[in-house]
């Protein structure tokens, strides 16, 4: 038997009852991640429990528009990632995700490390927005300037203009 059809043989073991298929009600973490090299995509669900004072996963859950290793990772990451802290998972590399599948062919590297960026997106701190004041400053339009209530009162100076019905042109401001 050649690597690849070892490989294929592990692919359809696992695809043969692939667990935690589907969207979780009441995820606590959500990710998703897409391939650029294929075009696949993961969404992953996860729901945590309080174990011994610590948050570990209760359970997640994926849905996959990708290859059948993809599904087959995701399987299989999915189950053994129950138990563990977010920290833990995050310090998992795309390999030890899913061992029961052994060494993938290089070009299906990237379904495994897809899978990976899911959980990432899902579990990894995501950068607080920056502070109003962080904000690029847009000049006021006029009419923000006429709404604004800060607007001290009687600032605004009105100029009435005066127009001769027969030489528009002689325009003239009066004072
Ligand atoms: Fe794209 Fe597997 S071929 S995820």
């Amino acid at each position: 038997m050649n690597a690849d059809s070892d490989y294929q043989k592990r692919i359809e073991e696992a695809l043969r009852d692939p667990k935690n298929l589907g969207e979780l009600a009441g995820a606590d973490a959500v990710g998703t991640a897409g391939s650029a090299a294929c075009g696949d995509m993961i969404r992953l669900w996860i729901k945590f429990k309080e174990e011994a004072g610590k948050k570990v996963v209760d359970r997640a859950t994926f849905q996959s528009f990708g290859c059948e290793t993809a599904i087959a990772v995701a399987s299989l990451a999915t189950e053994m990632i129950r138990g563990k802290t977010p920290e833990e998972v995050l310090a998992l590399s795309a390999e030890e995700l899913a061992p029961g599948l052994g060494p993938l062919p290089p070009v299906k590297i990237h379904c495994t490390q897809l899978v990976e960026s899911a959980l990432r997106s899902a579990l990894e701190p995501q950068p607080a927005p920056p502070p109003p004041s962080a904000a690029p400053a847009i000049a006021p339009s006029l009419v923000d300037k006429f709404t604004q209530a800060s607007q001290p009162a009687g600032k605004l100076k009105v100029i009435l203009l005066e127009t001769d019905a027969n030489r528009p042109e002689l325009t003239r401001r009066r004072e």
